[in-house]
């Protein structure tokens, strides 16, 4: 039995990479599964919210009950969640973006030569959405992800300060991309509380029901 405690609530959700094109066939990408952004969008959809998801590429179910929105760049999910950023009372940046993207998108696919001479590829640095949505005149409440390889509660607690957030979901141990089970921080203006309490790992859908939990208590009434 779950609790509707986002029952009139809404909730907009980013999921996945993103996919920065470089050519017509190739890309810079990451690995990101979408995981932990799709169980946040089940458990915010089991918790009486309606849900948004904003999804880069991933080869995942839709859950029951959400609205999603399929994107590949980083650009793209800017331009998806900025519209809709100030109806929603909760945004939830799980998505991996691409920090940079090919300042230019070849028109063809890029050739090989034969004269051994490698494609120098510029970069352009791609917008920050979180900060982006956590900067508007009204913003919903706002939550992060940190995922980091050492360190976690200190750069959580910088994102936390540099994107101006309410909440910064750090994942603890070992690289988790695609995984089932993690392990998460919670960082506020308040202090660090890991999630499960006790340190162990659980299931990705668990820990999403319990951030969902987190997070409705944050709301103003
Ligand atoms: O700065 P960093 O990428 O480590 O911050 C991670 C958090 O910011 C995640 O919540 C991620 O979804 C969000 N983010 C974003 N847009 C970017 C980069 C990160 O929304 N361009």
């Amino acid at each position: 039995f779950q609790p509707k405690v986002l029952a009139g609530r809404r909730v907009l959700i980013t999921a996945g990479p993103t996919y920065e094109a470089i050519d017509p066939v190739r890309g810079i990408t990451n690995l990101s599964s979408g995981k932990m952004g799709f169980a946040l969008a089940r458990a915010a959809a089991e918790a009486g919210a309606r849900v948004t998801l904003v999804a880069g590429p991933v080869h995942l179910e839709t859950p029951q009950g959400v609205t999603r929105l399929n994107v590949k760049s980083a650009q793209q999910m800017l331009d998806a969640v900025l519209p809709l950023a100030a109806a929603h009372d909760v945004f939830i940046a799980t998505a991996a973006v691409a920090d940079w993207r090919p300042a230019q998108l070849a028109e063809h696919k890029i050739k090989k030569d034969g004269s051994g001479q490698v494609p120098q590829i510029a970069m352009s640095e791609n917008p920050d959405i979180l900060a982006t949505v956590a900067a508007l005149p009204q913003p919903p409440l706002c939550v992060g992800f940190a995922a980091e390889s050492q360190d976690v509660a200190h750069h959580a607690r910088q994102k936390l300060q540099r994107k101006k957030v309410a909440l910064v979901v750090g994942n603890i141990g070992p690289a988790t991309f695609g995984q089932d089970n993690n392990a998460l921080l919670l960082v506020d203006a308040q202090g660090d509380q890991p999630l499960p309490a006790d340190g162990s790992r659980a299931p990705k859908l668990a820990l999403a029901r319990a951030l969902v939990a987190d997070i409705a208590r944050r709301l103003p009434k």
